[in-house]
């Protein structure tokens, strides 16, 4: 299989002064960006974590908003991120969006959203997703699709005409980051890279070799 070997001319430099002094207002001016250029899950990030032996592993996740200077997300806390997350809360984000040549990346630690945001957020979305939430033992091994069905079913019959309670296995996680990296493409390989990182200071941004 040959895949080609695309060049990345679409956008001007990225110098220090496009950039917000604030990385977490500079990651959602590029979310909102990618939303306006059509792409379908402009806010889907790649979340790796590794366990306390230090294996890692990665998947998407979806950016929920930012609190506190941090990246919301939402999941099951007893999922094998959830487990990786207990025994090591150092973990990293990346998102890339193709049609704006884009990627950024985020390393810091991750900590526990509150309950009452969980709740806040469990309950604005789609029922059928409640009810997903309190099915899935997320990251367990399970024999056949139609046990999971099956107990989807029995959860919806047992909750009608009643809310779907919030899980005490299922909440968000905050990555607050140490640094966070803004990276545009450019012809012959020469792409911009700016890195944000946490000085006594506040913010300090550097450039990086591509
Ligand atoms: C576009 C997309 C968005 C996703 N968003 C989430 C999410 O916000 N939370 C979540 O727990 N899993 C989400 N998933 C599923 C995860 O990628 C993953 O399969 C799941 O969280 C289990 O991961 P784990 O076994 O490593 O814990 C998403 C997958 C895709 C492809």
């Amino acid at each position: 299989m040959s895949l080609p070997s695309n060049q990345y001319t679409k956008n001007p430099p990225l110098d220090e002064v496009d950039l917000l002094p604030d990385p977490i207002a500079q990651l959602q001016a590029w979310i909102e960006a990618a939303r306006e250029a059509g792409m379908i899950e402009p806010g889907a990030m790649t979340l790796a974590t590794a366990d306390a032996q230090g294996r890692p592993s990665a998947r998407i996740v979806l950016f929920k908003g930012a609190k506190d200077g941090g990246v919301c997300f939402y999941t099951n806390y007893e999922s094998r991120k959830g487990c990786d997350l207990a025994g090591n809360p150092q973990a990293a984000l990346v998102f890339w969006w193709d049609k704006l040549e884009r990627q950024v990346r985020l390393e810091g630690r991750v900590d526990r959203l509150s309950r009452e945001d969980a709740e806040h957020y469990f309950h604005q979305r789609y029922r059928g997703s409640q009810i997903g939430a309190v099915t899935s033992r997320q990251s367990a091994v399970v024999a056949t699709r139609a046990e999971l069905d099956a107990r989807y079913d029995a959860h919806e019959q047992a909750l009608q005409g009643q809310p779907v309670p919030l899980p005490d296995f299922w909440g968000g996680y905050r990555l607050l980051p140490e640094s966070v990296e803004f990276w545009q493409g450019r012809g012959g390989r020469l792409h911009d890279r700016l890195r944000y990182r946490r000085d006594d200071a506040g913010w300090r941004i550097e450039r990086l070799e591509p």
